[in-house]
């Protein structure tokens, strides 16, 4: 009786917190991947994680960094007014972005005239790329190989 009562109750809370965000699976965005490839690339200093287009940002470390922070890329209005209005990516605002770039931003900033340069629609999966592109962050790496700050260090 007790033991029913529990059960339930672990079940419907379980249930709540999927409901609000279904974690991606990164491998399979790491495939879907190849559909930013032509505009993005992965690279950390001089480690190229995924060779790709420059007409976007490098998305090395983008789960964490505020909208708009990547130095030197020509971002549009509308994104850097997100940043400084406070937008970070987490995995749950990218798999949103990427669905519908200017109707992300449109309702981040409450104004219907922002627009995203970003021309791409992801239809489905964008928690998948979410997963993918944080498994790559650094601050995820923490409990990975223990060593975050060998930069130049590498002698092979
Ligand atoms: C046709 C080119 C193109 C494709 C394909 C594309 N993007 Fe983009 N992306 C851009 C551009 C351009 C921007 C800059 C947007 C702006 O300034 O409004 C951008 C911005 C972003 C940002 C914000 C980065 C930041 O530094 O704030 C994320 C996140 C992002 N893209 C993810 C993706 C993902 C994930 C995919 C694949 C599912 C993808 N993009 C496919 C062109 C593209």
């Amino acid at each position: 009786m007790l033991k029913a009562l529990f059960l339930t109750t672990f079940v419907a809370s379980g249930a709540l917190s999927t409901a609000a965000y279904a974690a991606g699976d990164a491998d399979a965005g790491e495939k879907l991947f190849k559909r930013c490839k032509s505009c993005h690339g992965i690279v950390d200093g001089d480690n190229t994680i995924v060779r790709g287009g420059r007409t976007g940002p490098n998305l090395f470390g983008v789960i964490g960094r505020s909208a708009g922070a990547v130095e030197g890329f020509r971002y549009g209005d509308s994104m850097v007014a997100a940043g400084e209005a406070g937008l970070v990516w987490t995995e749950e605002a990218l798999a949103e972005y990427v669905a519908d770039p200017t109707g992300y931003l449109r309702s981040f900033l409450g104004d219907d005239s922002a627009r995203a340069k970003m021309t791409f629609k992801l239809r489905s999966g964008g928690e998948d790329v979410a997963a993918y592109l944080a498994s790559l962050s650094p601050m995820m790496e923490m409990d990975g190989d223990g060593a975050g700050e060998s930069e130049g260090s590498d002698s092979n």
